[in-house]
C-alpha cells in the first residue's frame, strides 16, 4: 500500500514537474522570440541555467521537506502514515509558492500577479472544467480531516458496500464482496450517509429464522445460542442473543446477534450460522415455521428426527461388537438409541468432559483428535459402523479426545442403561468391547501431548467395566 502511494506521489511530482516546465518553456520561446524582434539589448531576461537551477533546487527541497514532514514528523506525532491526500496538497501548495518566487526573481520584468488577476476568462474557463475535480478535491480533504473511517474498514456507502482500499483526491476505493474493485468519488461519499464498521471495533450482524408456535422458546434460546457460539470468526468476547422479535401470524421470528472476529467475512459467517442453527433445530427436533397465512395441513414430524428403527437395527448389525447380537436385541437397542446430525466441523465429543453415553456412526465420517504439541493430532478417522465415545461410558473416566464431524455426520447415541441391560443378556459383549478399548488406549498414548489414562491391561479393564456396570 505505502509502495503504491509512493509510485503515485511521484507521478504526480513528475507530472507537475512536466507541467510547470513546459509552461515556463513556452514562456521563454516567446520571450525569447520576441526579445529577437525586439533588438539585443531586451536579451537580459533570458537566464534559462538560472531558471533550470532554481528549478531543480526547489524539486529537491520540495521532496527533502515532503520526506521530512509526512515521512518522519507527521509518523511520530500521529503515529500513523500520513494520507495521501494531504501530502499532494502540500506538494502542490509549495510549488505553485515557489514557482511564484522563482519566477519574479528571474524574470523581473513580468508581473505575474497581473497575468493572474487580469485574465478572468482563463479563471472561469479553468472553474468550469475543473468544477467536479475540484469538488472532489475538497470533498477528500474533508474526509481526510474528519478520518471517519481507514482502510480495511467495511464501509455501506450508497448502494456500495465493501472493505476501504484507499482514499485518493478524487476517490474512495472500495473492494466489494465480490472483490470488484468500486470507486466511490468523494463529492458523492460526501453527500450521502456513509456506514463504518471499523476493523478494530467488534461488530455485530443480525441473522433471522422463524419457528413453529409450539417450540419452547427457552430451549430454542439455549440450543441456538451454543451452536451459533461454536462458529468460525463468531467472537468469543461477547456472547450470541438470541431473541425472539415478533410473533408472526404464521411462526415466531428470531433474531440472532452475534460479534464477529473479522467483520470482513460476515456473508461467510452469516452462511455458517444459519447452517449451525439448520443442525442445532434438527438435532433437537425443533422445526422451521412454514411460511403460510393460510390454513396448512401439518403431518406431525415423527418424534425420531433421523431414520426408522428397521434401519437403525440393520446398522446396529454391522457394528462388530453387536453382531453377537439377536435380532430381537438389535430392536431393542435401535428403540433405545437417540438419532443426531452434525455439521461438518462440529464437535461431537471435548476431550476432558464427562460421558454416558457412547455413538455408532449411521452416515458420514468422524476424526479422533488429540492435541499433539498445541495442535489437533487426528489419530482415526471414523466411518459408517464404527463406533466412539465407549471409553468414557465404560470407565467412567473423562473422555480422552475430541470427536469432530469431518463432513455431515448422523449418530446413533446409545445410553448407559441400553448398555447394562445387553451386558446382562450378553456377557461376551464385555469382553469385546475391553479389547477395543485396550487397542485405542494404547494408539492415544503414542505421542499424545495430554495427559491420557494409564494404559490397562485388558484384564484389569474387563474387570473394571463389570464392576461398573454392576456385574458378576
Ligand atoms: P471417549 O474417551 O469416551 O471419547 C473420545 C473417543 O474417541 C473415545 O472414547 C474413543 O471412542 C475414541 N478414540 C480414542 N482413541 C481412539 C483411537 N486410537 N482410535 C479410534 N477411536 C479412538
Amino acid at each position: 500500500m505505502a509502495a503504491t502511494n509512493s509510485i503515485k506521489r511521484n507521478r504526480f511530482l513528475v507530472f507537475l514537474f512536466a507541467t510547470v516546465t513546459a509552461a515556463l518553456a513556452l514562456y521563454l520561446f516567446y520571450v525569447f522570440f520576441s526579445n529577437r524582434l525586439e533588438g539585443p539589448d531586451a536579451n537580459d531576461n533570458f537566464r534559462i541555467p538560472d531558471l533550470i537551477l532554481w528549478g531543480l533546487l526547489a524539486y529537491s527541497g520540495v521532496r527533502l521537506a515532503n520526506a521530512a514532514i509526512f515521512d518522519f514528523l507527521f509518523r511520530l506525532r500521529r503515529g500513523y502514515e500520513a494520507p495521501t491526500l494531504l501530502r499532494n496538497i502540500f506538494t502542490l501548495v509549495v510549488f505553485a509558492v515557489l514557482f511564484a518566487l522563482i519566477f519574479s526573481r528571474i524574470y523581473t520584468k513580468v508581473n505575474l500577479g497581473a497575468i493572474f488577476t487580469t485574465s478572468a476568462i482563463f479563471g472561469v474557463i479553468i472553474g468550469l472544467a475543473l468544477q467536479d475535480t475540484l469538488g472532489n478535491f475538497f470533498a477528500g480533504i474533508s474526509l481526510h480531516a474528519d478520518r471517519p473511517f481507514q482502510v480495511g474498514d467495511v464501509i455501506v456507502v450508497g448502494s456500495h458496500v465493501g472493505v476501504v482500499q484507499g482514499i485518493t483526491w478524487r476517490a474512495i476505493k472500495l473492494r466489494t464482496f465480490q472483490n470488484h474493485i468500486v470507486l466511490v468519488s468523494n463529492s458523492i461519499a460526501a453527500k450521502e450517509a456513509i456506514e463504518v464498521s471499523p476493523r478494530d471495533n467488534l461488530n455485530a450482524r443480525l441473522v433471522y429464522f422463524s419457528t413453529i408456535y409450539t417450540d419452547s422458546p427457552a430451549k430454542t434460546i439455549h440450543i441456538v445460542r451454543e451452536a451459533v457460539r461454536d462458529a468460525d470468526n463468531v467472537s468469543d468476547k461477547i456472547d450470541p442473543i438470541v431473541r425472539i422479535r415478533a410473533l408472526g401470524d404464521s411462526s415466531v421470528e428470531w433474531e440472532i446477534k452475534y460479534w464477529l472476529d473479522d467483520y470482513a467475512k460476515y456473508n461467510d459467517t452469516d452462511a455458517l450460522v444459519r447452517q449451525r442453527v439448520w443442525y442445532a433445530l434438527r438435532r433437537n427436533g425443533l422445526s422451521f415455521a412454514f411460511p403460510t397465512r393460510t390454513l396448512y395441513v401439518e403431518r406431525r414430524v415423527p418424534a425420531r428426527p433421523v431414520t426408522a428403527e428397521d434401519q437403525i437395527a440393520d446398522r446396529l448389525s454391522a457394528v462388530d461388537v453387536f453382531s453377537p447380537l439377536s435380532t430381537d436385541e438389535l430392536r431393542q437397542l435401535a428403540k433405545a438409541t437417540a438419532g443426531h446430525v452434525f455439521a461438518p466441523g462440529e464437535t461431537l465429543i471435548r476431550a476432558g468432559d464427562e460421558g454416558s453415553s457412547m455413538f455408532v456412526v449411521h452416515s458420514g465420517r468422524v476424526a479422533v483428535q488429540v492435541a499433539d504439541r498445541g495442535s489437533p493430532r487426528t489419530v482415526a478417522e471414523l466411518t459408517e459402523g464404527n463406533f466412539f465415545g465407549e471409553m468414557a461410558l465404560f470407565t467412567g473416566e473423562p473422555r480422552t479426545a475430541n470427536v469432530v464431524a469431518v463432513e455431515e455426520t448422523e449418530v446413533l447415541e446409545i445410553g448407559h442403561a441400553a448398555m447394562k441391560y445387553l451386558f446382562q443378556t450378553n456377557p461376551g459383549l464385555a469382553e469385546s468391547i475391553s479389547w477395543t478399548i485396550t487397542e485405542r488406549q494404547a494408539a492415544l498414548t503414542r505421542g499424545s501431548d495430554t495427559d491420557q489414562p494409564s494404559l490397562h491391561e485388558q484384564g484389569g479393564l474387563l474387570s473394571s467395566i463389570k464392576r461398573f456396570f454392576g456385574l458378576r
